[in-house]
C-alpha cells in the first residue's frame, strides 16, 4: 500500500470544492490526465498543496516558461504571505515532522530555495564541475559502469525475470553522482536507503533520514579535508577555506545533500519510465534500435513524454503581478506544473503521441521537464548522456528486453511532484 493514503497530507482533499488538491487521487494517479483537465480550463487555476496551502497552477507550456523567466517570482520561502505569522508552506511542514531548529538552517540555505544574489554566487561556485566538457569527459566512465551493470544484471533474475529499476537504474546514476562528489563507495548503499526514506513523504522515516545526512556529510567534509583530491567535495572545501564569504558552512552540508539527491533520484526514473515507453512502443524501439544516433533526440522526447519530475518547487510573488488575466497578489504561491506544459496542445502537435524523431536533431531541448531560468537543472547534460548511455547499452547487451508483466499491470508509486515506477520487470531475452 501506498505510503501517501496514510500521508498527513491526505487529510486535506476536498475540504475545499472547486479547489484541485495535488493529493486527489485524479491528480496523484493520472497526472496526465488530471492536470490536463485543468490546463484546458485554464492557464492560471487556483487550487491546495500538500499541506492545503492554497496554491495558483500554472498548466500551460507558455505561461509556465513565462513565470520560470519572471525574477518577481522568488523561490525563497520567506516571500510567502503570512511567512512571519503562521510560518511558510516549507516551515509548516517541517512542524509537522518535528524538525529540529537547527536542521531548518540546511533546508533554508538549498540552491533551489534561493534568490539572487546568493542563488548567482552558489551556483556559479559549483556550475564548473557540470560544464558541457566536464561530462563528455565522463561519458566512458559512465559507459563502462554501465556495461558493468549490464553483464551482471543476469544474476538478479528470479525466474528470468529482473527489475530494472532495482538493478540498473538506481545504481547507474547513483555510482556517477557519488563518484563525480567524492562519496566513497561504502557509503552508497546507505546513500540510497536514505533517498528512499525522503522521497517517501513519510514523516517518521524523514525526519529520521534528514539529520543522518547531514551528520554525515559533515564526517565526510573533515575526513576529506586531511585528504583533498580533485573530487567536487575537496573543490567545495577548498572554496569555503579559502574564504567563508563564498560558501559557508552549512552552504556546503546542503549543496552536497542537493546534489547527490538530485543527481540520482530522478535520472534513475528517467531511467525506468523511459525504458516503460520504449517497450510498450515498439515502433519506436525499432526507429531506435535501427539507429542509436537518434538517442539525443529520443532522450528529448523521453523526458518530455514521461520526464520524472512533474513540477517544480513552489514560487512567490514579490509583488502583485497579472499573470494571463489571472491576479496573483504578492506572497502568493505559484505552482508550475511540468507535466502538463509538457503536453500542451497549444505548443506541440499530438501531444499525447510518443514521437523519437518530434525533437530535430542538433536543437534545444524543447520541453520544460528540466525546469527553465535561473533554476534550470543543473545536471541537466549529465542526466541527458546518463539517459543516453542507459537506453543504449541496455538495448546493446539485451536486444531482445521485454517487458515480464502487462503494461497495465506496472505500477506507479503516487506521488504529487515525480513520476516514477515501483519496479519495471524485465525479461532479457
Ligand atoms: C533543478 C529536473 C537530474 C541537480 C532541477 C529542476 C528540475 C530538475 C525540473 C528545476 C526545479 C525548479 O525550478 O524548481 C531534473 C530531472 C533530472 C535531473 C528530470 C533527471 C532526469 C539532475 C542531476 C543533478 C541535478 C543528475 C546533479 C547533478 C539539480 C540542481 C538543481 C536542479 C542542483 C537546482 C538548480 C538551481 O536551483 O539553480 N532539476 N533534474 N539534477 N537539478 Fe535537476
Amino acid at each position: 500500500m501506498s505510503q501517501l493514503s496514510t500521508s498527513p497530507f491526505a487529510e486535506h482533499v476536498g475540504k475545499h470544492p472547486g479547489e484541485p488538491n495535488s493529493m486527489e487521487p485524479a491528480l496523484l494517479h493520472d497526472p496526465f490526465t488530471g492536470y490536463g483537465e485543468l490546463r484546458e480550463k485554464g492557464p492560471v487555476i487556483r487550487g491546495r498543496f500538500l499541506d492545503d496551502t492554497p496554491v495558483w497552477f500554472v498548466t500551460r507550456f507558455a505561461e509556465v516558461r513565462q513565470v520560470l523567466r519572471d525574477q518577481r517570482f522568488a523561490n525563497d520561502p520567506a516571500f510567502a504571505r503570512g511567512s512571519s505569522r503562521e510560518g511558510t508552506p516549507t516551515t509548516r511542514l517541517l512542524d509537522m515532522l518535528g524538525m529540529p531548529e537547527d536542521l531548518r538552517v540546511y533546508l533554508a540555505r538549498s540552491i533551489l530555495n534561493m534568490d539572487a544574489p546568493d542563488h548567482t554566487r552558489l551556483r556559479r561556485l559549483v556550475s564548473r564541475a557540470f560544464t558541457a566538457r566536464k561530462i563528455t569527459d565522463l561519458r566512458p566512465r559512465v559507459e563502462e559502469i554501465a556495461d558493468e551493470l549490464l553483464t551482471r544484471l543476469p544474476e538478479h533474475a528470479e525466474d528470468g525475470v529482473v527489475d530494472l529499476i532495482q538493478h540498473f537504474a538506481y545504481p547507474l546514476p547513483i555510482t556517477v553522482i557519488c563518484e563525480l562528489v567524492g562519496i566513497p563507495e561504502e557509503y552508497r548503499p546507505q546513500w540510497r536507503k536514505w533517498a528512499g526514506e525522503l522521497v517517501s513523504r513519510d514523516p517518521k522515516q524523514l525526519a529520521k533520514a534528514f539529520p543522518a545526512m547531514i551528520d554525515h556529510i559533515h564526517d565526510l567534509v573533515r575526513a576529506r579535508r586531511d585528504a583533498l583530491t580533485d573530487d567536487l567535495l575537496s573543490e567545495l572545501i577548498r572554496t569555503h577555506d579559502d574564504d567563508g564569504s563564498r560558501l559557508s558552512d552549512v552552504e556546503m552540508v546542503t549543496l552536497v545533500l542537493t546534489l547527490v539527491l538530485a543527481g540520482h533520484e530522478t535520472t534513475a526514473h528517467l531511467i525506468g519510465n523511459g525504458t516503460a515507453a520504449l517497450l510498450t512502443h515498439p515502433d519506436q524501439l525499432r526507429l531506435l534500435t535501427a539507429d542509436p544516433a537518434l538517442l539525443p533526440r529520443a532522450v528529448h522526447e523521453l523526458m518530455r513524454w514521461c520526464g520524472p519530475v512533474q513540477m517544480t518547487q513552489l514560487r512567490y510573488a514579490t509583488e502583485d503581478i497579472e499573470l494571463a488575466g489571472t491576479q496573483i497578489r504578492k506572497g502568493d504561491a505559484v505552482q508550475l506544473i511540468l507535466v502538463s506544459a509538457n503536453y500542451d496542445p497549444r505548443h506541440y502537435t499530438e501531444p499525447a503521441r510518443l514521437d523519437l524523431t518530434r525533437h530535430p536533431a542538433g536543437q534545444a531541448e524543447n520541453h520544460v521537464g528540466f525546469g527553465h531560468g535561473m533554476h534550470y537543472c543543473l545536471g541537466a547534460t549529465l542526466a541527458r548522456q546518463e539517459g543516453e548511455v542507459a537506453f543504449g547499452k541496455l538495448l546493446a547487451h539485451y536486444p531482445d528486453v521485454s517487458l515480464a508483466v502487462e503494461p497495465e499491470e506496472l505500477e506507479r508509486v503516487p506521488s504529487p511532484g515525480n513520476w516514477r515506477l515501483a519496479s519495471l520487470p524485465l525479461r532479457l531475452g
